[in-house]
């Protein structure tokens, strides 16, 4: 397990070496999320690196990455700890018929019947750990509230065991995509880092990253284009993730060159409604048989 990063420098690099290329602003939050033990809150459109930062940040300081992945109706039981029944109810038909309910019920109510779900986990883990709180917009408000006591005093209180302190304190991401406003309350505990579609040429690099032997040209054109089409009205704008994709089927084309046939095949990498299709097809694909012509 490596130290904490002594400078924003050291944490670019490292989450670089982990693959992840991070922008100023990126690097710049993780510093301060690793230093003052505070969760960052990533907001943003879908696919423009929110879950990877956590995973590279977990890659580099060497720590074990736990998710909890948020969806509508997630409750305790399945966020923080749960009772293993089967395992109470074995024990309580195990026991012989003389011994008294007294006794079997401290018994079935110890740590061993304990089902750790990802937060406890995280908590109770004896190294310190990346908690990956994915899509937490999805979880209800009541859920929200819950983590808040979490985050907080990092601690939680069983009712039959009573509280159970943090053993390590992990560095929490939690991620947004926006689909509803989360409380203000929420916010205050956290670092914000609000992700957005990168800058030209910050995305020609992350696309080089993520495909080295792509022709340079390719590259540069790849990204114009994507960020054209991000200024069309479209349900779905292609994201980090697309341009990515979109590389590595050019790449396994040997495409040497974005021509409007090369485009028309494969545009469909890009771009993933019907709607959406005859709106980039009609708008760039006819640019780019223009500038062919
Ligand atoms: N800065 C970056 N450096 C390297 N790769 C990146 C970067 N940003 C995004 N990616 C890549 O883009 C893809 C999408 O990223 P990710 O899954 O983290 O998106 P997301 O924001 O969590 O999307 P969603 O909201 O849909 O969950 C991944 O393959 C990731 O490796
Ligand atoms: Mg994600």
């Amino acid at each position: 397990m490596s130290a904490l990063p002594e400078s924003v420098e050291e944490i670019a690099g490292g989450l670089l070496a982990a693959g992840y290329l991070a922008g100023d602003s990126t690097a710049l939050v993780a510093y301060l999320a690793t230093r003052l033990d505070k969760p960052v809150l990533v907001e943003g459109p879908a696919g423009v690196g929110k879950t990877e930062l956590a995973k590279a940040l977990a890659t580099f300081l060497g720590r074990d990455l736990v998710r909890l992945q948020c969806y509508e109706g997630l409750d305790e039981a399945k966020a923080l700890y749960e009772w293993n029944y089967r395992k109470q109810l074995l024990r309580i038909q195990a026991e012989s018929d003389g011994t008294g309910w007294s006794e079997v019920q401290d018994d079935i109510f110890g740590e061993e019947f304990l089902l750790a779900r990802p937060l406890l986990a995280a908590i109770s883990s004896a190294t310190p750990v990346v908690l990956l709180i994915d899509e937490i917009d999805k979880a209800d408000q009541e859920f929200e509230a819950m983590l808040l006591e979490l985050l907080s005093d990092f601690q939680i209180t069983i009712p039959e065991l009573g509280r159970i302190a943090a053993s390590s304190q992990p560095i929490v991401v939690l991620t947004s995509n926006n689909s509803r406003e989360l409380t203000e309350a929420l916010k205050r505990r956290c670092l914000y880092l609000w992700l957005d579609y990168p800058e030209l040429e910050h995305e020609l690099e992350i696309v080089r990253l993520h495909s080295p032997g792509l022709d340079e040209t390719v590259a540069r054109k790849l990204v114009e284009i994507i960020s054209q089409i991000r200024e069309l009205d479209l349900k779905k704008p292609p994201s980090i993730a697309e341009s990515i994709d979109w590389a590595r089927a050019l790449l396994l084309l040997g495409a040497s060159d974005i021509d409007p046939e090369t485009f028309r095949q494969t545009m469909s990498v890009i771009v993933k409604h019907r709607t959406d299709l005859d709106t980039v097809a009609a708008r760039v694909g006819v640019k780019l048989q223009e500038s062919a012509a």
